[in-house]
């Protein structure tokens, strides 16, 4: 694995030239996704500044041009008319102020209908690396252009730690006021959620106090990018909480999880009905974030990094890795939360695939098993039918186990191979999509799902499924342009 210097993670991108031999040779990979977005070359993490604005998506990520390694960070832009179909639109934000000299980090959209303004954490460093976090904000001009206001908002809290980032920004209308949330860290390593208020989008804020979500003070030593959204009158709060071990996630210290509940802006509490659960069972799912915008109040938007900080994959090799997941509807079904693939997905069915035991590398399938019993799916198996990415199910347990170790390429093995999913119902349905170096499953119509990303090589090109097992499935048209924009 190649070792970066400071100074190659952190090197300023002067031209597209600079990058443009990468992107070519990248291209060539036999992993680039097809319907799923990915950098241009280097690495993409966090969705940044999702927003449906005048009858368009706009979806940043955090990007560093050189390679699969976290240093600079910009925010690349893509634009959508259907969370489908997605376009490069270019660098979005770059860190070229005082306020940000060593990245652009991540943050949220919020159109005014008239206007889009993207926040977003400037990440200052002195010359002794010493981090100052600021939130700063940027409006994006008719021309397309990100312009950013010359001063930030508001710098760091003297109270909490150097981790103070992801500003979500929302308008509570009981209060009639604009939040910030931003992920944060007490001094004695405990995750929290600072609140800033201002009765304008652009000026005036203060900051209003600590969250509190009663139950939950011992959550994780750090929450990164918490993002909140009502569904059907309930609130829904997001974070990807750090630094603890959780059930159901092995050896991993990186999670991403919500509460169902209801948030009291004027008393800066989050009442949670319940248990926080995962939003995802996979191994690659964290630092999710609500679109703003969405004009129906009955449903959400939400989207991820397919990746896990501090994680490594193969393509590392090939200097490029990240993705994001497929855009998810969040709908409450019976005071539950239900994730489903974006609904225009289905347009991108081609024709119904003949299943004979090869399985295409892009493709949805659909796996009914109404009876309720005991199953074994392996896909991308050996043509002798070992090996393979093996999803099981045991009826009395009600466990669903996700086992990755059979594969040929392994990565991040030592947080383990293996994951489990408890079932609260019996499991009786199942969507797979499988993309170039990716697969999501969602579960009984979107009760549970599990995110992985997969490298198959050649000889891993088979499936094998228990014969009671129903399959359909379909191949899937390219989504994503992979066009070289800078
Ligand atoms: C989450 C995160 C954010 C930060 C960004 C930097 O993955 O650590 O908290 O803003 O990534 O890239």
């Amino acid at each position: 694995m190649k070792e970066w210097t400071r100074e190659e993670r952190y090197r300023v991108l002067q031209s597209a030239d600079d990058i443009r031999g990468l992107y070519e040779a990248i291209k060539k990979s036999d992993y680039r996704q097809t319907y799923h977005l990915q950098p241009i070359t280097g690495l993409s993490s966090d969705p940044n500044g999702f927003v449906y604005h005048k009858g368009i998506w706009h979806l940043f990520y955090q990007w560093c041009p050189w390679g699969a390694v976290h240093g600079l960070k910009y925010w690349y832009h893509t634009v959508s008319k259907d969370l489908v179909h997605w376009e490069n639109r270019g660098v979005g934000i770059y860190p070229d102020s005082f306020y940000d000299n060593k990245g652009v980090h991540s943050g949220s959209g919020f159109s005014t209908g008239e206007d889009l303004y993207l926040f977003y954490t400037g990440n200052h460093r002195d010359d002794n690396w010493v981090r100052t976090p600021y939130t700063c904000v940027a409006k994006l001009e008719d021309s397309g252009e990100l312009v950013k206001a010359p001063q930030p908002l508001f710098g760091p809290h003297e109270n909490y730690t150097e981790h103070q980032r992801d500003p979500k920004v929302v308008y509570d209308e009981e209060t009639q006021k604009y939040y910030i949330l931003l992920g944060a860290q007490s001094k004695d390593l405990k995750g929290k959620v600072l609140i800033y208020s201002s009765d304008s989008l652009l000026e005036g804020w203060t900051f209003a106090g600590e969250l509190q979500v009663p139950g939950f003070e011992n959550l994780g030593g750090m929450w990164e990018c918490p993002s909140i959204e009502r569904i059907s009158g309930k609130d829904v709060l997001v974070f990807s909480p750090q630094y603890t071990t959780l059930p159901h996630r092995n050896q991993n210290t990186n999670h991403n999880v919500y509460l169902l509940g209801k948030m009291d802006y004027q008393n800066l509490t989050f009442t949670a009905e319940g248990d926080y659960r995962h939003l995802d069972y996979g191994f690659d799912f964290y630092a999710a974030q609500f679109a703003a915008g969405v004009k129906d109040s009955d449903r959400a938007i939400l989207t991820a990094w397919m990746g896990l900080p501090d994680n490594h994959y193969p393509t590392e090799a090939e200097d490029w890795e990240g993705s994001l997941t497929l855009p998810r509807e969040l709908r409450l079904v019976n005071n539950r939360l239900i994730q489903r693939p974006i609904e225009g997905m289905a347009s991108l069915r081609k024709q119904p695939l003949t299943l004979d035991k090869e399985l295409p590398r892009v493709c949805e399938l659909e796996v009914l098993n109404a009876r309720k019993q005991d199953f074994d799916l392996r896909l991308f198996s050996k043509k002798d039918g070992s090996g393979g990415f093996r999803i099981s199910y045991d009826s009395k347990t009600k466990l669903c186990t996700v086992d990755r170790s059979q594969m040929d390429q392994h990565f991040n093995a030592e947080l383990g191979e293996c994951l489990t999913i408890p079932m609260e119902d019996e499991l009786t349905k199942l969507a797979v999509y499988i993309d170039k170096s990716s697969v999501e499953l969602f579960i009984n119509d979107g009760q549970a799902t599990f995110t992985s990303h997969l490298y198959p090589t050649a000889a891993e090109k088979y499936y094998a499924a228990d014969s009671h097992l129903e399959l359909k499935g379909w191949l899937l048209k390219q989504a994503v342009s992979d066009d070289f924009v800078v």
